[in-house]
């Protein structure tokens, strides 16, 4: 009644914001992202008796209010599925700081999802997990899996899934995270779907999506990078200009955020191939090529307001451990 798993973020060329259905998770469009390597969270779950109540620890701090909440709704879900009310106890590890706009959620619950299936002794289909884990988050239906993912929006639970575009090994593209924060953000992603809609640039961003997945999965095929980063910089400050909008306002952005936005700008002037892209947080994604990603990670760590880099390349699906975490 024991697992661990260790699963993938994922980063959003085509992003989710917004629900149809906010219990089920259920997004107004459809998304596309890449499971990324060295961003990743190992989650450790066990299903006992003697556990007396839900003990849930992140990053080896007791989870409280919401977030333990959301993980105990979660558990609820897995335990349905196998037929048990036992008690459980989950710890996660992480490479990047939770709650800073790095997928933290996706990975956490993709992680929580495989080890909560095995520890349960249940084996289902992949569909099934990706339909599961959005349970958890929107966006860990897409880091159930490897490589490209694209997380078709579906209008019911069943239909609602992800599934791969490409594997890992397709293309050799590198996501330098540009980290310029570890604290958390003030306003969680679950907010600012439901905020979505009161900003008048709602419409505006869910317009271009159809054209955008269909440009992302084009990019993809054929290893075009100058396309996808066209993409997923639109994607990241359409989403931005929402979140900026709404009711409440979620303004992510740091100084060291626009500074290295515009750093990548005058990049890409000079002629290097880098493209940023954003989630719902201050830290800033830079895809770029395998040949210049040390060049990139050097000249990013001096930028002022930068705290450090993680240089990821494609990762590949979830794996069950056998070193637990308790
Ligand atoms: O899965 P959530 O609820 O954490 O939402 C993620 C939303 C974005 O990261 C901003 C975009 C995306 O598609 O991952």
């Amino acid at each position: 009644m024991k697992a661990t798993a260790q699963a993938g973020a994922n980063i959003a060329i085509v992003k989710y914001w917004g629900n149809l259905d906010a219990s089920l998770n259920l997004p107004l469009n459809s998304s596309i992202s890449l499971t990324l390597d060295q961003a990743n969270t190992i989650v450790t779950v066990e299903f006992s008796p003697n556990v007396g109540e839900d003990r849930v620890e992140i990053e080896g701090r007791p989870a409280a209010g919401y977030a333990r909440e959301r993980v105990i709704g979660h558990l609820n879900h897995l335990r349905q599925m196998g037929g048990t009310d036992a008690p459980a106890r989950v710890a996660s590890r992480s490479t990047f700081p939770p709650a800073t706009g790095l997928a933290f959620s996706a990975s956490f619950y993709a992680a929580l999802t495989v080890a909560g299936l095995a520890a349960l002794g249940l084996a289902v289909d992949p569909r099934t997990v990706s339909t599961v884990a959005r349970l958890g988050s929107g966006s860990a239906a897409r880091s159930v899996y490897g490589g490209w993912v694209e997380w078709v929006a579906g209008a019911s639970h069943e239909e609602s899934y992800a599934q791969v575009l490409a594997p890992r090994d397709w293309w050799a593209i590198r996501d330098v995270i540009a980290i310029v924060s570890d604290e958390p953000k003030a306003v969680p992603s679950t907010v600012g779907h439901a905020a979505a809609v009161s900003s008048p640039c709602h419409q505006g961003r869910l317009a271009r999506t159809t054209e955008h997945l269909a440009m992302a999965r084009t990019a993809i095929r054929n290893r075009d990078l100058a396309l996808l980063g066209q993409v997923a910089e639109e994607q990241a400050l359409l989403l931005h200009a929402v979140a900026m909008t709404g009711t409440p306002r979620a303004l992510y952005w740091l100084p060291g955020t626009v500074a290295v936005m515009q750093q990548v700008l005058a990049w890409r002037e000079e002629g290097w191939p880098a493209y940023f892209t954003l989630d719902a947080g201050p830290n800033v994604h830079v895809l770029t090529t395998v040949e210049d990603a040390p060049r990139v990670a050097a000249s990013l760590c001096a930028i002022p307001g930068m705290q450090r880099t993680l240089v990821c390349a494609p990762g590949g699906p979830p794996v069950l451990g056998d070193v637990h975490l308790f």
